[in-house]
């Protein structure tokens, strides 16, 4: 059954949210804790190995679309398990420039850093493949080792919480802008393309998408700029492009819009690209962290002036 939600739908705890979400729990057997009050949930009640019922996918869904990233602990799921988990979620998505080394796999991802990496993925904030004309909807990153010593946690920023926080003019102003993403200056030097004939398109992806993002499924508005991808505003001159830009790259991670997830072996962390960004901490070299991450194809982002808020809707399975 499909629920039409008016802006907003979704908006931060509404007073039978809780209620709502305890019935969830109810049939689906899980349980959400939620890491802090803007952003981030620890599901447990679930095991990721093993076929989900379709009451565990639409709890852990409006948990995922509430919380906007959820983590799960002790989930030794091999790549298929991971695979199928995904596909609960949306057809996967195929990274454009990335090596694809698991065989018959090619929609996995390999997170990975030792004592040879001159980066790490992930390493600067960013939402997932914002360069592509279609973005990932979201992304399950299943971390299989961790640095001995500790280390290697990862900030996920709530970009709801981040556009609330901006001043009713600001939010016009920017409600009004579209800005480019673009990805050769991220991909080339990461994965050194000689032939651009290897590339998922045959090119490194660009494209414009609105600064304020509604988001297809509650209704909400993000801010949809990132420090790893969006290269400038539309129609602005370079300096005040830059200086707009500069703003909201310090502001969008800004500590009261985080949370942090410490990782152990087998935690898996489930994000919504549509409205958060996160940032790998990269503070265990030389020491190994390694995992594998499934993403899940989105569509094309649209803003304030183009949602209808009749139109916009959120998929529920009751
Ligand atoms: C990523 O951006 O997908 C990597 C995140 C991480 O390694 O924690």
């Amino acid at each position: 059954m499909q629920m039409t939600v008016h802006r907003g739908g979704l908006a931060s705890a509404a007073p039978g949210a809780w209620l709502e979400e305890r019935a969830v729990s109810e049939t689906s057997g899980i349980s959400v804790d939620p890491l802090t009050p803007r952003i981030g949930a620890e599901i447990s009640g679930v095991d990721l190995t093993r076929p989900l019922s379709d009451a565990q996918v639409d709890g852990i869904r409006r948990a995922w679309l509430k919380h906007q990233v959820v983590f799960f602990r002790d989930q030794p799921m091999e790549v298929e398990q991971h695979v199928a988990f995904g596909k609960r979620f949306g057809e996967l998505h195929i990274h454009p420039a990335a090596p694809k080394p698991v065989e018959g796999h090619p929609e996995i991802l390999v997170v990975h850093a030792d004592e040879k990496s001159a980066y790490v993925a992930g390493g600067g904030w960013h939402s997932d493949v914002s360069c592509d004309a279609e973005p990932p909807m979201g992304s399950i990153l299943h971390i299989h080792r961790v640095p001995g010593s500790g280390g290697g946690d990862t900030l996920f920023a709530s970009m709801y919480a981040a556009y609330e926080a901006l001043s009713d003019r600001m939010q016009h102003l920017l409600e009004d802008l579209s800005a480019v993403h673009s990805s050769e200056h991220v991909y080339k030097g990461r994965y050194g393309h000689s032939d651009k004939k290897t590339l998922r398109d045959g090119d490194y992806p660009s494209a414009e998408h609105p600064v304020v993002r509604v988001h297809p499924e509650t209704g909400r508005k993000a801010i949809y700029v990132n420090w790893g991808f969006t290269t400038g505003i539309v129609g602005m001159k370079p300096a005040e492009s830059r200086a707009l830009l500069d703003f909201l790259f310090r502001h969008v991670t800004r500590e009261e819009f985080q949370c942090r997830f410490r990782w152990r072996p087998d935690s898996v962390a489930f994000w919504d690209n549509r409205c958060t960004q996160h940032l790998a901490i990269w503070d265990y070299y030389p020491e190994v962290r390694h995992g594998y991450r499934v993403t899940l194809k989105g569509d094309r982002p649209f803003g304030t002036s183009t949602a209808d808020a009749g139109a916009v809707r959120m998929r529920r399975t009751a």
